[in-house]
């Protein structure tokens, strides 16, 4: 520590004492000088820094006097000093490995979650964020494991259930949305939604019942008309039913409901369901 503190103390003074003449301490490399030293000398043969990152100034020297194509290279003393401090600051590039991957799910997570296919399209700053929870925080994973694991879940397709789906929907969303005006928005714009909208901040569907609730709009048709609902309403329902007492029905509820005594004589097809719902919501 106080050694540390003479260090920087000297190298305050040889500062000064440099008048602001541009001068590198030769003791200590500067790693933002090596980067550009490291792009002038060296990227040309050596792309990718990282290979080098445990190279000390020995190593270095050794390259330049043994290896034909480096002996032409003129390296100072602050340029070698400067290339081995950027080099130390370089991170080694890891690329994501989904067969490994898929060894670590099923070692750390395979026993809880049996369905690797639900985290199909999850990132790693969502997986990290995961296991900073109960009950995974015991599970210890590197950064580049968690890639692994990222690359692995990317290589799924994910599956939801649409009746599962139909039923979360019903209980969660159908208060504020119809069926039909969601028809075929997908998981990520469901997760848009949960995030932007600020109406719905209080819901915290899990990833599975998002892809259900993705596999039950895949499944409903876009397009229900409120004009043809009405006129499909006045023909047929308007007898017993009020358009007001009706407000809000999802087709779900319909088709529920149209499978009930009196309404069995009812003939609806799906697209009469969908227009009777778009007409519905305006009710
Ligand atoms: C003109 C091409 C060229 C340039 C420029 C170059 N090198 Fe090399 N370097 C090589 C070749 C070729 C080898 C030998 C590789 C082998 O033997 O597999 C090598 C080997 C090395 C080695 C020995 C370890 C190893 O991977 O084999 C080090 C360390 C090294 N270079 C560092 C540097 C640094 C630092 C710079 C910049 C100051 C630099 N090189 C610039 C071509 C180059
Ligand atoms: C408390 C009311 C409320 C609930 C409950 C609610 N939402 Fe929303 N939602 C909104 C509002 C308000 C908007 C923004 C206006 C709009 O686009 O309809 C919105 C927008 C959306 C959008 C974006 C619409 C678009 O056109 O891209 C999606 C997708 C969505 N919600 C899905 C859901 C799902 C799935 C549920 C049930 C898990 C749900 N919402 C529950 C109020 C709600
Ligand atoms: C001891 C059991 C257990 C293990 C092991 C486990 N999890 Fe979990 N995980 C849970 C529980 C419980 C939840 C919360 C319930 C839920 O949302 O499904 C959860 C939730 C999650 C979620 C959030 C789900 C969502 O929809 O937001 C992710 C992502 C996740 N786990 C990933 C992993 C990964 C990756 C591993 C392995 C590295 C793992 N889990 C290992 C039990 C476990
Ligand atoms: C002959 C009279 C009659 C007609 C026509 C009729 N219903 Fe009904 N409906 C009923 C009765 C009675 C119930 C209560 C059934 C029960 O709860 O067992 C009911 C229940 C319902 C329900 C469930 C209760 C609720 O409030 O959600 C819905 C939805 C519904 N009807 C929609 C419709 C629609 C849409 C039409 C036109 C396509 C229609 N009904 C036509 C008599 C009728």
């Amino acid at each position: 520590m106080r050694i540390q503190l003479l260090v920087t103390l000297a190298v305050v003074v040889f500062l000064f004492s440099c008048g602001g003449r541009t001068h590198v301490i030769p003791v200590k490399g500067n790693s933002t000088l090596g980067q550009t030293a490291y792009a002038q000398h060296c990227a040309s043969c050596h792309p990718d820094p990282t290979v080098h990152e445990d190279d000390g100034p020995e190593e270095i020297r050794d390259a330049l006097r043994s290896v034909p194509a480096m002996q032409p290279i003129q390296l100072s003393a602050d340029d070698l000093a400067n290339i081995v401090a950027y080099l130390a600051t370089v991170e080694p590039t890891h690329t994501p490995d989904p067969a490994e991957g898929l060894t670590l799910w099923n070692s750390n997570c395979a026993s809880c979650h049996s369905n690797a296919s639900t985290f199909a399209d999850f990132t790693v700053a969502q997986l990290q964020t995961a296991l900073g929870t109960a009950p995974m925080t015991g599970i210890a994973l590197t950064p580049d494991q968690f890639a692994d694991i990222a690359a692995y879940l990317g290589t799924l397709s994910p599956t939801g259930n649409a009746a599962n789906g139909q039923t979360y929907f019903t209980a969660t969303c159908s208060g504020c949305h119809t069926a039909t005006a969601l028809a075929q928005k997908t998981a990520a714009n469901i997760q848009t939604a949960l995030s932007a909208v600020s109406a719905m901040s209080g819901l915290s569907p899990t990833q599975q019942q998002i892809l259900d609730l993705a596999a039950y709009f895949a499944a409903v048709s876009p397009g229900g008309n409120a004009a043809n609902g009405q006129t499909f309403f006045a023909a047929h329902c308007t007898g017993c039913h009020t358009p007001a007492s009706m407000s809000g029905r999802s087709a779900a509820q319909l088709q529920a409901a149209l499978a009930l005594s009196p309404m069995t004589s009812i003939t609806a097809t799906s697209q009469d369901i969908l227009d009777l719902v778009a007409y519905l919501a305006t009710t």
